[in-house]
């Protein structure tokens, strides 16, 4: 079959690459869908098993740091456009492990980029999207926004390295005319998420009677969005954003850690018939994140105003949501926080 794009989607296998590879091979079935995924610890094809049949989609099990092997794959397949996700998400992680951070963020992220430049004769109709995050402008205070014209300021190994892929994705752009998007979202949440994140580790451990692990006061606030959201907005804007523009994408939507765990805990004590408080009896507060950013908040008006975005999902249902997934999905669960994982959880929180 003849399609309309060929469009590489890396880190496909991930949380929010699976929500997006859905839609796209689900809403697109004109274009070629090629997922690219190391399969590390957060990658895994079964969040991708309702697709995995469909004509247009393909999987490909690569590592965006070897260059060989990209570059020799953009020659053969000759991708329209890429959307790129792939990377080490957890803040956490990089603190203790900044150079996977370096290596796949920032160099996998370059190799990306100049496999494209170097296949694609003509940059008509391509385009090189790159998925960041609003961790790139640091911490706020108890007040403001950030917006696309917010310095950068990062400040974790994580942020960091995120910040650097992004001024190489628009270095690109201004150097080379590269056609390039950037997208920065804040905080997400919903199915397939690993549970090191904070959501679905307060849900798993509610479910399993483990301490819930509250860094520092609690005060720490994050802007939540749900997944799905964050999928249809990468998908718009691929398909009506700027060349060369920089668009926010948030929930507009402010929790105190402390606040949102406390709402979790309700909703979890309803979902497991415990008594009211019951899981609210597990928080314990522990050893704060070094470096911890204080408040994230997202100004995503140029999104709304320009492209008609606007979140869906309000947090009480998609908390509901969230939850009900991790408790009727405990097979998944159960596999994907076996072996490895639980060294992992065990240096993290005894
Ligand atoms: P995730 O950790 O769930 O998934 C990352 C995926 O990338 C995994 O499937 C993993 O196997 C793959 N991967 C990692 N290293 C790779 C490598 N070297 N080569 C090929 N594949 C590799 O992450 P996520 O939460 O889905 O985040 C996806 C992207 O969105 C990231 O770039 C992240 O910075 C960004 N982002 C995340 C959030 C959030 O709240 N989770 C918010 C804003 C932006
Ligand atoms: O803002 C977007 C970013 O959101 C993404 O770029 C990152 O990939 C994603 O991991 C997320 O980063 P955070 O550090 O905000 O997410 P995390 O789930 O790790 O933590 C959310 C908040 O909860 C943060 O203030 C730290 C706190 N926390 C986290 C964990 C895992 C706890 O208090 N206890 C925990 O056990």
């Amino acid at each position: 079959m003849d399609f309309k794009k060929k469009i590489l989607i890396t880190g496909g296998a991930g949380f929010i690459g699976s929500h997006l590879v859905r839609l796209f091979v689900k809403k697109h079935p004109d274009y070629q869908i090629v997922n690219l995924d190391k399969l590390t610890y957060a990658g895994n094809l079964e969040n991708l098993k309702d697709v995995e049949q469909a004509p247009n989609y393909k999987f490909v099990r690569a590592d965006i740091t070897d260059k060989a092997f990209i570059d020799e794959l953009f020659q053969i397949e000759k991708f329209d456009a890429v959307i790129h996700l792939a990377a080490e998400s957890h803040v956490d992680r990089s603190i203790t492990s900044p150079m996977d951070f370096i290596m796949t963020n920032i160099v996998g992220t370059v190799n990306l980029l100049n496999a494209a430049r170097h296949t694609w004769e003509s940059f008509d109709g391509k385009l090189f999207f790159h998925v960041s995050t609003d961790e790139v402008y640091g911490s706020l205070g108890e007040t403001g926004l950030f917006t696309e014209e917010t310095p950068y300021d990062p400040r974790s190994p994580y942020s960091a390295s995120k910040a650097s892929s992004d001024h190489l994705v628009r270095a690109y752009f201004h150097t080379y005319g590269m056609p390039v998007m950037i997208s920065n979202c804040s905080n997400n949440y919903g199915p397939y998420q690993f549970p090191e994140k904070l959501l679905p580790l307060m849900i798993n451990n509610i479910k399993n009677n483990k301490p819930l692990p509250i860094y520092g006061d609690g005060k720490y606030t994050r802007d939540w969005l749900w997944v799905e959201d964050h999928a249809a907005a990468i998908e718009l804007i691929f398909h009506e954003g700027q060349i060369g523009e920089t668009y926010n994408i948030g929930g507009n939507n402010e929790w105190q850690n402390i606040d949102l765990v406390h709402k979790l805990c309700e909703i979890m004590d309803r979902l497991l018939g415990r008594s009211e408080g019951t899981s609210k009896q597990l928080i314990t507060f522990v050893k704060d994140r070094p470096g911890h950013d204080l408040r994230y908040a997202i100004d995503a008006s140029k999104l709304q105003n320009e492209l008609n975005w606007s979140p869906t999902l309000q947090t009480e249902e998609g908390l509901e949501k969230t939850a009900k997934w991790y408790l009727d999905n405990e097979d998944w669960l159960e596999r994907v926080t076996s072996g490895a994982y639980q060294d992992y959880y065990k240096e993290m929180y005894g």
